[in-house]
């Protein structure tokens, strides 16, 4: 498979990519530092990639580069069978409310920005006239309004609730969409935070997100038993969560 990652320098879209690369998939890297690209590109070579791993620079903040990297990711390639964009940014709920350019950086970076990354991913995709498959990490955050992760939550509900459009309007016309949405998962974008039970490690995401992608499956909890604990979450009346603090 052709496949551009925008965020594999680090965390899941590391070991997502890791394991493309071990089973011999073609790679292409996006991302905002490239000093850090061309370690990982390295790495991944080393591990079974397909061909040179090449890469471009693209930063979630800065929507003029979206083009020129998907444009270098399809010339190199020669084409796209699948984008997955993990890159995001996190921040506490106390951070975002006290700091209005970290809260606008990370709102748009999560929602507004992710959209229109997808957007011109889009065509490209359905053009490849194959099994194209859009990958994208969203947040079980995004399931049910919760006091700690607020605007980090509505970000991410906004991101989920696109993804699942994309996926009603373009499944037939051979789009898969993949919907991530990753629990507590320990990378370096939680360090420092509790981890709750259940919490993940970044390889036993990129397994099950990478089945989903093969497998064309638009939504995946991980690591799973997410799904359960949301369902429990998404069913506690208002009452609840205005007195609970998680
Ligand atoms: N970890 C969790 O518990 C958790 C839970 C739910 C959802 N998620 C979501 O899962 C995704 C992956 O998270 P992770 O834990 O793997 O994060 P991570 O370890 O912090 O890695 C994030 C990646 O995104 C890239 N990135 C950040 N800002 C960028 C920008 N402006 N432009 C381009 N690339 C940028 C980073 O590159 P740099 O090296 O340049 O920083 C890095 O490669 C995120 O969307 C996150 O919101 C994570």
């Amino acid at each position: 498979m052709k496949v551009v990652v925008l965020g594999a320098t680090k965390g899941m879209g590391r070991a997502l990519a890791r394991c493309m690369a071990e089973r011999g998939d073609a790679l292409f890297l996006l991302g905002r530092d490239r000093d850090d690209l061309a370690r990982s590109a390295a790495d991944l070579e080393i591990r079974g990639a397909h061909g040179a791993v090449g890469s471009a620079p693209c930063d979630l903040l800065d929507p003029t580069t979206f083009t020129p990297a998907l444009d270098a990711a399809e010339r190199a390639l020669g084409g796209l069978d699948v984008v997955v964009v993990t890159a995001g940014l996190f921040a506490t709920q106390d951070a975002l409310e006290q700091d209005a350019a970290l809260r606008e950086r990370l709102l748009t970076a999560n929602f507004t920005n992710t959209v229109l990354f997808c957007e011109l991913a889009r065509p490209r995709l359905l053009a490849s006239g194959g099994a194209a498959r859009l990958c994208v990490f969203s947040s079980v955050a995004g399931d049910r309004a919760r006091k700690p992760v607020l605007l980090y939550g509505a970000a991410k509900a906004g991101l989920s609730y696109y993804l699942t459009g994309l996926d009603h309007k373009f499944a037939g016309a051979g789009l898969r969409t993949i919907l991530v949405k990753p629990g507590f998962v320990k990378t370096g974008m939680v360090a420092g935070l509790t981890p709750p039970p259940f919490a993940g490690e970044p390889e036993q995401v990129a397994r099950t997100v990478l089945r989903a992608i093969d497998r064309g499956t638009p939504m995946v909890y991980a690591p799973g038993a997410w799904r359960w604990i949301m369902l429990a979450i998404r069913s506690l009346p208002r009452a609840v969560m205005r007195r609970i603090g998680f």
